[in-house]
């Protein structure tokens, strides 16, 4: 096995999608799978096995797609795995996406009782994600996955959902994303931020130290947790006329409208940080990988700039909240795979079209809990941390519709009040991704 000099990192047995960023444009297609047969499920991931390409590939895996196999806790039971293994994972793991559903926020329409049939469901057990540059790359690697699956009596493919980048590089309401990543030790990527030194490999891959210089938890044996790393897909609907209207509503001038957005967003649609650009949006910061990431907001504590409500801000506050020492920022990163689904809702329309548009959301860590829960519930869900306990996050908090979003001004604040909720959670499911000794290790278990 290579081993990354200085970090231990074993590469080559670490699955694509958590170390290595997806291509620029992309197409993709998310696929789960039911087994029925626990020696059929063996057979297919024995099938996956060679399909999975590994964090040591090069920009273009050789399947001219990076496929990235998961297994929810009901998958892993399904294949076979020993019950004491089973036991090892992180509960929040065992107890899947549903069943935290108070904790996660996903009441009303988000509720799972509302979710798209299967998530949810103990019917997911197997979800594989193609992601390629282009349709035609992406429809022969997805037919390799789907001929790993076909002839199988025991495996049911039970939903389907593809992704693909919009035209204009951004995300249906209207901003660039997946530009605020850590950098990880051993993983090649350099850091973009001056101010972050990349994460310990353990905050993402398990086996290996983390932050606190301690192994995070690890499933059992050995072999099956080495090199995995847990993976969160949400299906996010986004209410953009919704959202759009909002901001119409609030707003005096489409000056004035682009700047509520980006208040809420933290970052301009362009990807420029409102904290190095806070009057106007600034396009060539915002395209520019050596200076849209750094920055911190220890300069702007009071939020002038950029609110501390705002979306990016609340997700990852950056060195604004470790000041006295008592918060260790580092210690809730995560690592976004977020693709863009369904149609764009044409510029300047208001009205809703009826299509079914948003985000599958991917997180890719070691510590369920600390990282996405924890960012979900005690900053996205919640105000205290920032001194405002009533409010939400403005873009995703799932408001009732009574939210505020408080944006701080002289001589006074500006709040804005009776917040739609904007996003809708469609389902979702928690993963693990093994590594491939793993996978390996999986296939031939003998039960
Ligand atoms: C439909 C739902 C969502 C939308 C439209 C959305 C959109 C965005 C946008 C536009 C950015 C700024 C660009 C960037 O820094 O990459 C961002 C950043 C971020 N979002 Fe979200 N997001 C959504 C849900 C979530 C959720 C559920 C989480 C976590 C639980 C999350 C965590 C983050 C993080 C960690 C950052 C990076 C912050 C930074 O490092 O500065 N997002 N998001």
């Amino acid at each position: 096995m290579t081993v990354e000099q200085g970090t231990g990192l074993e590469l080559d047995d670490i699955q694509i999608g958590a170390l290595h960023e997806r291509p620029s444009p992309y197409v993709g297609t998310y696929l789960l799978l039911r087994i029925d047969d626990p020696a059929a499920g063996r057979a297919l991931v024995r099938r996956l096995l060679p399909l999975v390409d590994s964090g040591r590939s090069t920009a273009l895996p050789e399947h001219g797609a990076w496929i990235t196999a998961a297994f929810t806790y009901s998958g892993l039971k399904a294949l076979g795995v020993p019950q004491e293994s089973l036991d090892s994972f992180a509960p929040e793991f065992q107890q899947g996406m549903a069943a935290r559903a108070t904790e996660l926020g996903d009441v009303g329409d988000s509720h799972p009782s509302n979710w798209e049939a299967p998530l949810g469901t103990s019917d997911v057990h197997v979800a594989v994600a193609v992601l390629s540059s282009d349709a035609a790359r992406l429809e022969a690697a997805a037919e390799k996955a789907r001929r790993a699956h076909k002839e199988l009596a025991g495996v049911e493919l039970i939903w389907r959902q593809d992704c693909y980048q919009l035209p204009n590089g951004r995300t249906s309401f209207g901003f660039k994303d997946g530009i605020g990543q850590p950098a990880v030790e051993g993983s090649g990527t350099p850091s973009r931020n001056a101010k972050e030194e990349p994460l310990k490999a353990g905050e993402i891959v398990l086996g290996y130290p983390d932050e606190t210089g301690e192994l995070p938890p690890m499933p059992t044996p050995e072999v099956l947790g080495r090199n995995g790393t847990y993976v969160v897909f949400r299906k996010l609907h986004t209410r953009v006329a919704a959202y759009r209207q909002y901001l119409r509503a609030k707003a005096a001038s489409r000056e004035e409208e682009a700047l509520l957005g980006a208040k809420m967003v933290g970052r301009w649609q362009s990807g420029a940080p409102l904290t190095v650009s806070p009057e106007r949006d600034d396009p060539e910061l915002g395209a520019d990988a050596a200076r849209n990431n750094d920055f911190g907001y220890a300069d702007d504590l009071r939020g002038f700039k950029c609110p501390a409500g705002a979306h990016a801000r609340r997700a990852n506050p950056r060195d604004s909240l470790d000041q006295d020492g008592s918060v260790n920022v580092r210690l809730h990163r995560m690592i976004r795979r977020g693709t863009s689904y369904g149609p764009m809702l044409p510029d300047g329309v208001l009205e809703d079209d009826g299509a079914d548009r948003g985000i599958v959301f991917v997180f890719a860590g070691a510590h369920l809990r600390r990282q996405f829960e924890f960012v979900k519930t005690q900053w996205l869900n919640d105000g205290i941390f920032i001194g405002a306990p009533a409010e939400k996050d403005p873009l995703v908090g799932q408001s009732d519709g009574s939210g505020t979003f408080t944006i701080p001004r002289t001589p006074i604040r500006r709040k804005l009040p009776d917040l739609p909720p904007f996003v809708v959670t469609r389902g979702g499911e928690y993963c693990f991704a093994p590594g491939l000794s793993a996978l390996r290790w999986l296939a031939d278990l003998d039960t």
